[in-house]
């Protein structure tokens, strides 16, 4: 070839069709994907009913051996911290520089899907294989990080793994009871230490960066038919714990006017939180998704209602006002119902902004894939805001199918799925050779 030819060759290949990074492999992705979701499946189920793994349960016990099983196979030996995260350190050439850190969960909402999570870890363990396999040595270190209770509905409080890497666990969490189990108990049922739990603390400058790869959860990126969602950042989160108490009484023979129906007063509760969130212009949410009555009998009326409001944005502050109207709120419906109404603050989550450079970074992978991108906020809690709190963070979104999630309908399609995961690959490299 001369060089006129050559240079006309080059020339004729967009730079971005032409990735450093070697591309995972897809269909070992979504055999592992669908190898996990039989943890936790409904009984006589398929992959299509979705998954209900939710933390320190059996079904999460067995996907946690499964996945460390699968780092096993990657020649690396998987260390469980202290509160019960799972880790495994692939060395880079400089032993002294700290790694880049990624991953996801493993654990599910009931009544879940088999992609919340699962993505960001197996996604994590296939970038790992994909680096053995090209023989790749990277300058720094990778690290694939598995936290454990991301969701929360255990011990209404999730993010607990990351929480105690970042050390922001809350006062007597470690005590807390939920479904006749101690905290404590759950955290050493998946391995963990309570007593040692202050050493899975990790300082600020401990990783290079954060990467964490998750399905949008929202139909944003199907709608702009863009395959990858670049994060800004990430909601803030405030849940209360509300207890209703009212009068348990025969439903036949206590005529309307004597009663104090819990259950009523939960419901105006319940509009309450929809009429205040929706009557400031923004994009906060509110939601009551958990309701228990007690003692939940068709002829007695209801005495006590345990439920849990949840807000979300952007701004903490803009939902820490709207949860003070709410008390107010609540207070003027206990004095209508005859009730009493606590609502006490339960779980905070921090908002958190991706970092400016791994965004750019993200941005560049996408086009050295020749993949399209978009950048978007995240409505949805990831461990990656607490990572944010001790170094630079950034998170690669996939398309959503119809923007469902927390359903066993939740679906990513598989092509996206390895899409995903190529951006995670050549972003993990970008930041590992640094
Ligand atoms: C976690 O998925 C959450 O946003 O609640
Ligand atoms: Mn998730
Ligand atoms: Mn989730």
């Amino acid at each position: 070839m001369n060089r006129r030819t050559f240079l006309g060759s080059m020339l004729a290949v967009p730079a971005f069709a032409q990735p450093s990074a070697p591309r995972v492999n897809g269909a070992r992705l979504r055999e592992r994907i669908e190898a996990l979701s039989i943890f936790g499946r409904p009984d006589g189920g398929t992959f299509a009913d979705g998954v209900s793994r939710v933390a320190y349960s059996d079904a999460d016990v067995a996907g946690r051996a499964y996945v460390m099983k699968l780092i096993e196979g990657l020649g690396l030996k998987p260390r469980v911290d202290a509160a019960g995260n799972i880790f495994a350190l692939r060395p880079g050439t400089n032993g002294t520089l700290p790694p880049v850190l990624f991953g996801s969960h493993i654990d599910s909402v009931p009544n879940g899907g088999n992609f919340d999570g699962d993505l960001g870890s197996l996604g994590a363990i296939e970038v790992l294989q994909t680096m053995n396999e090209a023989h790749i040595a990277t300058r720094r270190g990778v690290e694939l990080v598995v936290w454990q209770n991301e969701e929360g509905y255990a011990f209404n409080n999730g993010l607990a793994g990351s929480r105690a890497a970042a050390g922001h666990l809350e006062a007597g969490e470690l005590d807390a009871v939920w479904n006749g189990m101690k905290k404590s108990d759950a955290i050493r049922k998946i391995g963990g230490n309570p007593e040692r739990i202050a050493e899975a603390k990790r300082g600020p400058g401990t990783f290079a960066c954060y990467l964490e790869l998750h399905i949008e959860q929202g139909g944003t990126l199907e709608r702009a038919g863009i395959p990858i969602g670049v994060v800004e950042g990430i909601v803030a989160i405030d849940r209360y714990d509300v207890e209703v108490r009212g009068f348990a009484n025969h439903a036949g023979t206590t005529p309307m006017a004597e009663r104090r129906d819990a259950l009523v007063a939960a419901s105006m509760l319940t509009i309450a939180v929809n009429d205040t969130v929706r009557a400031e212009p923004g994009k906060q949410v509110g939601t009551v998704g958990q309701l228990n009555v007690i003692p939940n009998v068709p002829n007695i009326v209801p005495g006590t209602v345990r439920m849990v409001v949840e807000l979300r944005d952007l701004d903490a502050k803009k939902i820490a006002a709207i949860g003070e109207r709410l008390q107010a709120r609540a207070r003027e419906i206990a004095a209508k119902t005859g009730t009493e109404i606590v609502m006490r603050p339960a779980a905070h989550h921090d908002a958190a902004l991706a970092n400016p450079q791994v965004q750019s970074s993200i941005e560049a992978a996408c086009a050295g894939l020749g993949l399209k991108s978009q950048r978007l906020p995240s409505g949805a809690g990831h461990d990656a805001q607490m990572m944010a709190l001790l170094g630079p963070m950034g998170m690669i979104f996939v398309p959503s199918v119809r923007g469902i999630s927390h359903s066993p309908l939740e679906f990513t399609r598989w092509e996206d799925c390895a899409r995903g995961a190529d951006v995670l690959m050549a972003t993990v490299l970008d930041w590992a050779m640094r």
